[in-house]
């Protein structure tokens, strides 16, 4: 069920505590785009580390990449992109405005103005860039999905490192589509962050490999912190799949504006090497070393948004509840996750020698953790609702004990319990 208080809460909170902005604010907003501020990025980029250590550099069979976000017209003629990346847009014949038709309650009446719509037409979400002085340098198109930049470099990949089936590309990387109509705060957006890979297999075992990739996902959205109660697989029907796809599993969250794709499981079958061996001339086949046959390998291919994922995560983690008398709102991020992972105070401001020693401690920290943060404003109870409220994992307080016997107070987030932990072992035992 939808819950707008909550959306409304999390932009909210994004924008105060410097998660995320609308993106060109001071010029009134640029609809479909979001900045993300110093604790948005920490969180994004906590998010897209985790994912790359996991699905990269934690196996043996992936192979990163970083391609070029401006890709040649031909690339997007061979995927299918240019003739089938669209989605149904209609026009009011009275305000002008135009939405998508698929998204409308009432396909013949306008949901601004109550005027009639015009016949809808496919809109192709790709964004044209003309290159060099003039266009002199051709077409181009920023790149509508991250995956083509795979495909493009298969050949140079297999030539470097001759990998054996299965082996996957995988990269994290802005993806851009020129969305009719952009909403719900992260989720619609015309620039965005994407994280995927695809897995190159051999046609005969495309069922086991989908299968497998679809248990590490959901293992995936476990870890991350996603609340995967709130996640729902659905089959997506044939003539609901994208032009590629021969089979699609999407991965449904019950966002707080409603249940809609967080990620996407594609069998790609040899859809995208076939049209590009095609379009360019280059024999994109692969060659089995041990049994000397070569063959267009096929492709599983697991995609995440980051923003959706940061969303997803936003809204798994967001509380409110009522610790000593008092109502507060804090978010239960996992730590691998948090912008800040604790924050360092000394009990009081106006005590040097606490200060110093509060320094000593942060500083010797935040060689170990570089994610802490100093804080010594207000009193101690507002210090926590401010780390609660951007779900800072630990808040260690140094106080006139610590100058005695060398040990500080831990306080955990979610349940307020205080430990006095020495200053030699906090290191090692503040969760991160
Ligand atoms: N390579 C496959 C691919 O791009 P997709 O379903 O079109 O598939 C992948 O997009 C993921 O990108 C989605 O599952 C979603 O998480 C995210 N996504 C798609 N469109 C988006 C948009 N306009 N704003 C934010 N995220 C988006």
């Amino acid at each position: 069920m939808a819950d707008h208080d909550l959306l409304e809460k999390i932009v909210s909170l994004s924008k105060r505590r410097g998660f995320v902005y609308q993106g060109s604010e001071i010029y009134g907003g640029l609809s479909g785009t979001w900045d993300y501020g110093p604790l948005g990025v920490a969180l994004k980029k906590n998010i897209e580390n985790l994912w790359w250590r996991r699905f990269v550099e934690g196996r043996q069979d992936m192979y990163g990449l970083d391609s070029s976000v401006i890709m040649p017209e031909a690339v997007w003629k061979a995927s299918g992109h240019l003739a089938g990346f669209a989605d149904p847009m209609v026009e009011c014949k009275k305000c002008k405005r135009r939405f998508r038709a698929d998204q409308l309650a009432d396909p013949k009446k306008c949901p601004e103005c109550d005027g009639s719509l015009e016949e809808s037409k496919m809109f192709n979400l790709l964004f044209p860039v003309d290159m060099g002085a003039a266009g002199t340098g051709g077409r181009g198109y920023l790149r509508g999905e991250i995956a083509q930049g795979m495909f493009v470099n298969f050949k140079n990949v297999i030539d470097s490192f001759h990998p054996k089936l299965p082996f996957g590309i995988a990269q994290a990387g802005r993806a851009f589509r020129n969305e009719i109509a952009p909403r719900d705060f992260l989720f619609r957006v015309r620039e965005f962050d994407l994280m995927e890979f695809e897995y190159f297999i051999r046609e005969s075992e495309w069922e086991k490999h989908f299968e497998y990739w679809r248990t590490e996902m959901w293992s995936w959205m476990e870890g991350v912190g996603i609340d995967t109660g709130k996640v729902h697989e659905l089959e997506v029907a044939p003539g609901d799949r994208a032009h590629y796809s021969k089979r699609t599993i999407d991965f449904e969250f019950d966002f707080p504006f409603g249940r809609k794709e967080l990620y996407g499981l594609a069998y790609r079958t040899d859809y995208d090497l076939k049209n590009h061996q095609a379009e360019s001339g280059v024999d994109l086949t692969f060659l089995d070393e041990e049994t000397k046959e070569r063959f267009m390998p096929h492709v599983i291919e697991p995609t995440f948004g980051l923003g959706r994922t940061v969303l997803a995560v936003l809204s798994s983690a967001y509380r409110e509840d009522e610790l000593g008398g008092e109502k507060r709102v804090y978010l239960a991020l996992k730590p691998s996750v948090a912008p800040v992972k604790a924050a360092v105070f000394p009990l009081l401001k106006n005590k040097p020698e606490l200060v110093r020693r509060a320094r000593e401690i942060f500083d010797t920290l935040k060689k170990d953790i570089p994610q802490i943060l100093w804080d010594d404003n207000g009193n101690i109870g507002k210090r926590y609702r401010r780390q609660d409220e951007i779900g800072t994992p630990s808040c260690v307080t140094v106080d006139f004990q610590t100058l005695e016997d060398g040990t500080v107070t831990v306080r955990e987030r979610d349940s307020g319990a205080q430990t006095r932990t020495s200053t030699d072992s906090l290191g090692k035992t503040l969760p991160r």
